[in-house]
């Protein structure tokens, strides 16, 4: 199969009325097309387009309409022979960088990130592996985050602070994360500790604790700790739930509602005491009751890559491939998750399909570019996305090897440019709530 950049780009020129020949037609078939004919064009273009704009854009992809706010980090411009250079020369140059920089460089490469990139890549998997990968090299001055902003920063945490994260392109953030701010978030905590004041109950739990996903800043990761609240990821949500419950009567859970809503369900908690905090609205579109009532309280945020899988499209995999596993991301809406034989993490994923020992057809809820490399990597099972559209997440596609280049080549030269650094009051109380959660266990 050819990878996904590649499908896009034989797609978009047929779309565009080019010629392309009966084998190109062929590697691109069984595709409805792209979300975005933008999504060919090298993300350097992007870059110049919101450097013209003045304002920040995710980009082509899932979270194109998403409204960008004005702080998200933009990348200047990336050097000119960097854009020029075909895929044979960058491949050249990269592997060369690399080679010069031996074990002082490691690169670091998400699930979801096209196989360009990935090619390079020293570990490659979920958002929380690779936080601990950066552990396992501790003698690496550089570490070459190749995923999304939210990452590097949990990884800059993580990390001694001798070594430097770069973010190969910093446009590369992430929709959900940006769904939730720390002055949204301290106003919501405000309003919260009026209505349920600062007081434990008699088995010694206070009013709300704040739990965030691993997709956010740093700042709201800090917002936690300081709070006596923690933070979780996909594959550790209901164990993280269950530390929250432990120790609170309900919990304040941001940016992803279903993440959210997916795991409280799965656990017992009605979604009558699920009610959702919307920040641009009076006590978050919620009267007092519900509130007080609340078990969870859901923040208005979701991942526009997940929220394009509906049922039709599981009822339509079910109907042409009978016995089919269907199997989806928690960050699907609930329905989905519903309609789905599984849900969990992009581990649990990849997991569920290595242990399978017959030949099964997968239908998969989660990012194109992690789907089409399964599908890649076992041969022996029928593997596709639910969604027959191509549309990856618009902020991994902004890494390119071009910037990976770059970024290396520098290096080479003792320059570091894209260092993704947080700051140490912040860094402190985000580590509180990330060890929190290593540490969490049911009590
Ligand atoms: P993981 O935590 O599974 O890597 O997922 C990150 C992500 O962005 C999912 O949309
Ligand atoms: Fe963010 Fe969704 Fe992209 Fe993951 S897939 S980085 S949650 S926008």
């Amino acid at each position: 199969m050819s990878s996904v950049n590649t499908a896009i780009q034989l797609i978009t020129r047929e779309q565009a009325g080019n010629a392309v020949n009966a084998a190109t037609r062929r590697a691109a078939a069984g595709t409805a097309g792209t979300c975005s004919p933008a999504l060919a064009k090298g993300p350097w273009e992007y870059d110049l387009a919101e450097a013209l704009a003045g304002a920040p854009a995710y980009g082509p992809g899932a979270s194109n309409a998403d409204r960008a706010p004005a702080a998200t980090p933009r990348q200047g411009q990336l050097p000119e022979e960097y854009k020029l250079a075909s895929d044979a020369e960058l491949d050249v140059r990269i592997r060369a960088a690399k080679e010069k920089l031996g074990d002082r460089a490691v690169v670091l490469g998400h699930f979801y990130q096209r196989d360009e990139v990935i090619q390079y890549a020293d570990f490659v998997g979920d958002s929380f592996q690779l936080a601990n990968a950066a552990l396992t090299r501790p003698d690496a001055e550089a570490i070459i985050f190749c995923g999304v902003h939210f990452m590097a920063e949990t990884a800059d945490i993580l990390s001694t602070p001798d070594q430097a994260v770069i973010l190969p392109n910093l446009a590369a953030g992430c929709s959900m994360a940006d769904m939730a701010d720390t002055d949204s978030v301290e106003e919501c905590w405000e309003q919260l500790e009026e209505i349920f004041g600062t007081e434990k109950d008699d088995a010694g739990r206070v009013p709300v604790i704040p739990v965030t996903y691993m997709n956010s800043s740093a700042a709201l990761k800090a917002f936690c700790g300081r709070n006596g609240g923690i933070v979780c990821t996909s594959s550790n949500a209901k164990l993280v739930l269950e530390w929250a419950f432990e120790r609170g009567q309900r919990v304040l859970f941001f940016p992803d509602q279903h993440l959210g809503r997916n795991t409280a369900k799965a656990m017992g908690v009605p979604l009558e005491q699920m009610p959702m905090w919307n920040p641009r609205k009076e006590l978050g579109g919620n009267d007092e009751r519900a509130l007080l009532d609340s078990r969870v309280i859901l923040w208005h945020g979701f991942c526009s890559v997940h929220k394009r899988f509906n049922v039709g499209q599981i009822d339509k995999a079910r109907a042409e491939f009978p016995g089919v596993n269907v199997i989806v991301h928690p960050e699907c809406p609930m329905e989905v998750v519903d309609a789905a034989d599984s849900a969990g993490s992009t581990d649990f994923i990849k997991k569920a399909i290595a242990a399978a020992s017959e030949p099964t057809t997968f239908a998969i809820g989660t990012e194109i570019n992690m789907v089409n490399r399964l599908a890649a990597e076992y041969p022996q099972h029928t593997i596709f996305c639910l969604d027959p559209v191509i549309c990856p997440c618009s902020t991994m596609y902004r890494i390119h090897p071009g910037y990976l280049a770059w970024v290396l080549e520098e290096l080479v030269e003792g320059r570091i440019v894209n260092r993704i650094t947080v700051d140490d009051a912040v860094q402190d109380n985000a580590k509180i709530a990330l060890e929190r959660m290593l540490a969490a266990r049911p009590l």
